[in-house]
């Protein structure tokens, strides 16, 4: 057993076309729990430190701005190697190529939108998972 935390969350544009339900659903069918959700604008101080990996990236400026323009879902999901499982749900990146059955690849490309309105975040290793969790559920850490 590999039981771990990761952190999701669903972007402006997720919860722009009240999409919340809908990935959800497919978060807690796969079998994965919720530990914790809450729905909020983001200051520029948290996304600086979520994406700080990302800073001097050509995408880091619109990035952080699109994702503080709107409220967001932050979500703690827990389950057997959930880390893995979450981006395996997500699919790739680019919504355009992500693999038909993914939250990106299904529901991702309904108009011509930039890569950056990608629905979903999800933590890429139990490193990334527990500086994500501290981030934005303080209290959990
Ligand atoms: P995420 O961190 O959101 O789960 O997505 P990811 O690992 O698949 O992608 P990552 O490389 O970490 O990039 C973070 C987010 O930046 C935006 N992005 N835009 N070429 C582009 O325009 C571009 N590349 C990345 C996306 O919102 C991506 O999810
Ligand atoms: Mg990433």
């Amino acid at each position: 057993m590999t039981t771990e935390r990761t952190l999701i969350l669903l972007k402006p544009d997720a919860v722009q076309r009240s999409l919340r339900g809908e990935i959800l659903r497919r978060i807690e069918a796969k079998g994965y729990g919720i530990v914790a959700l809450s729905q909020r604008l983001a200051t520029e101080d948290v996304l600086a430190a979520h994406y700080a990996e990302h800073e001097g990236k050509p995408f880091y400026a619109p990035l952080v701005e699109y994702m503080g323009s709107a409220p967001v879902v932050a979500i703690v999901a827990e389950g057997e190697r959930v880390i893995e499982g979450f981006r395996s749900l997500a699919g790739t990146t680019d919504p355009t190529v992500a693999a038909p059955g993914t939250i990106r690849g299904d529901l991702g490309r309904q108009w011509d939108l930039p890569v950056i309105q990608n629905l979903v975040h999800g933590s890429d290793s139990p490193e990334s998972a527990a500086r994500e969790i501290g981030i934005w559920f303080p209290e959990l850490g």
